[in-house]
């Protein structure tokens, strides 16, 4: 079934969703940008649980394109869906990096049964990947997934982002 995609020009935090993702880093402990929001307003139970993750199965942390699980704490969400998107190079960055970042993130939310999922514009902050080049492959990943989900929902920060989401969508 193909999943319905929307778009939101807003704070990622203020979404009621099923899961909410954060472009989270590969030490999961908290950072800037999506990452700092989604600690700060969530709470510190979600930390709590990405400190088990670092202990246990994530000793070395998350990889670059992969997902994981934990609470939502106080979001309007059931949980958050951290993955750690690439880090943007001049010479050549690797775009299945970050279509794997969406992939793996809808494949937690179908094992999670989550229907509606909120992302970022993963990479496109402190990770320096050009927005128009993010949103196409973003785009063009969830359009390509066999997934269970009902609704991706983009929600883009600033206008900029939203104009470049909203031209590829409608
Ligand atoms: N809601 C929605 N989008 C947001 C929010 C928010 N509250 N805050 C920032 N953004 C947007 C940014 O404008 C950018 O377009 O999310 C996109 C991703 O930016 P970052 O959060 O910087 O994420 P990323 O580029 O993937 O870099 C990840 O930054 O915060 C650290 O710990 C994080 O090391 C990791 C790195």
């Amino acid at each position: 079934m193909t999943v319905r995609i929307t778009l939101v020009h807003g704070d990622i935090t203020e979404q009621h969703a099923d899961a909410i993702v954060n472009a989270a880093n590969s030490s999961l402990l908290g950072g800037g940008g999506v990452d700092g929001a989604i600690h700060r307003r969530g709470g510190p139970e979600i930390l709590a649980e990405c400190r088990k993750l670092r202990a246990s199965y994530y000793g070395r942390g998350l990889g670059t394109g992969q997902a994981v699980a934990t609470t939502a704490g106080r979001l309007n969400a059931r949980w958050v869906i951290h993955t750690v998107g690439p880090v943007y190079q001049a010479s050549g960055s690797d775009p299945s990096l970050l279509a794997s970042c969406y992939r793996e993130s809808l494949r937690v939310a179908d094992e999670l049964g989550a229907r509606t999922v909120a992302f970022p514009a993963i990479s496109t902050g402190v990770y320096r990947w050009p927005m128009d080049d993010a949103a196409r492959i973003a785009v063009e990943t969830v359009r390509a997934t066999d997934t269970a989900v009902e609704e991706v929902r983009f929600v883009l920060f600033d206008e900029r982002a939203y104009q470049v989401f909203a031209e590829l969508i409608h």
